[in-house]
């Protein structure tokens, strides 16, 4: 799927949740937990207005387990409320019926007092391509469910999935779109898979992605593959074509006349930072996400 930031695309998006969040009490904001700041839509305050809001940051268990802990902090210190999960195996799932009522508690207790029965707490994932709803949804809903997208033509109710008897959520997710005009989003989604390799260059993410790694985890990069970069990382450009160049070697990534097959050693390299080879990985720290103040 091509994923582009056409102004058309998030008009058309922002009306399509608006539309839901008249039906909800919360919503749910799913993002990536190897790079919380890329996969959040910048105008997702503008979109959920003041809907109590809870975040998820999801694939976890592919994240730095130590900056899994200070992104919820710098989210928390903005005061949302937010959890990391794991979506497919369903760690921490079971914990967000609870928060998202958390988020209602001064609501029901007043429907309490008025004597009302308070009904469960009806909430909306949104979140980008690829960054786990239907996963969640299912997991949610203990079982496969289909998420049928908006057609023209056929009408069809919103569904609400029960979840336990505290919680329903629309089976439908809000699509968003990442800001993808800024290219740095752009790589670092193509690095870790939330987006298809076709639209950027295969070897220009690679390249992105070493250069990232070698500043953060370098020592990683030297387990796996026998380097020797230095722990402060800031590498030249030419420094990482050579990294490239040796992981190439050493992986047999060659051409004829035993020239390194660049383009070959580039799918190697995403291959395993996306499949979880090089350890757990964060790739934005929350230290640029409050100073670029996106923290909306
Ligand atoms: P979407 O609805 O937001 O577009 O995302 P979807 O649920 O389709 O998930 C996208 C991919 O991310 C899927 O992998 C899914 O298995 C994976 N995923 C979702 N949540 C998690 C998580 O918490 N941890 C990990 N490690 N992966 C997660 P896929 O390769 O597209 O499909 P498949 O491998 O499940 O067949």
């Amino acid at each position: 799927m091509t994923i582009q930031w056409f102004p058309g695309h998030m008009t058309r998006a922002r009306r399509q949740i608006q539309e839901k969040l008249k039906l909800i009490d919360v919503a749910i904001e799913l993002l990536d937990a190897r790079l919380p700041m890329s996969s959040r839509n910048p105008m997702i305050g503008d979109i959920l207005q003041h809907k109590p809001r809870l975040i998820l940051l999801n694939k976890a268990d592919l994240a730095d387990p130590e900056m899994n802990a200070r992104w919820l902090q710098a989210f928390r210190g903005e005061g949302h409320a937010a959890l990391a999960i794991d979506a497919s195996t369903g760690t921490n799932v079971a914990q967000i019926p609870g928060e998202a009522r958390k988020l209602l508690e001064e609501k029901i207790q007043r429907q309490l007092a008025k004597g009302m029965k308070p009904r469960p707490v009806r909430a909306l994932i949104v979140g980008i391509p690829n960054v786990g709803k239907s996963t969640l949804i299912n997991k949610l809903a203990g079982r496969s469910v289909a998420a049928t997208g908006d057609r023209p033509g056929v009408t069809k109710g919103q569904q609400w999935i029960k979840v336990g008897s505290e919680m329903e959520l629309l089976d439908t997710p809000g699509i968003l779109w990442p800001k993808f005009e800024d290219q740095e989003v752009g790589y670092r989604l193509a690095a870790t898979g939330a987006i298809k390799d076709e639209i950027l260059n295969v070897e220009d993410i690679a390249f992105y992605a070493i250069k990232q790694l070698a500043d953060q985890y370098g020592d990683r990069l030297n387990e796996r593959y026998g380097l020797d970069i230095p722990p402060q990382g800031g590498l030249e450009q030419d420094e990482i074509v050579g990294i490239m160049e040796a992981i190439g070697r050493k992986r047999g990534c060659l051409m004829a006349g035993g020239r390194v097959n660049l383009e070959k050693a580039s799918s190697l390299i995403l291959r395993d930072l996306r499949g979880g080879k090089l350890g757990r990985i964060t790739l934005e720290e929350p230290y640029s996400f409050l100073v670029n103040g996106n923290g909306n």
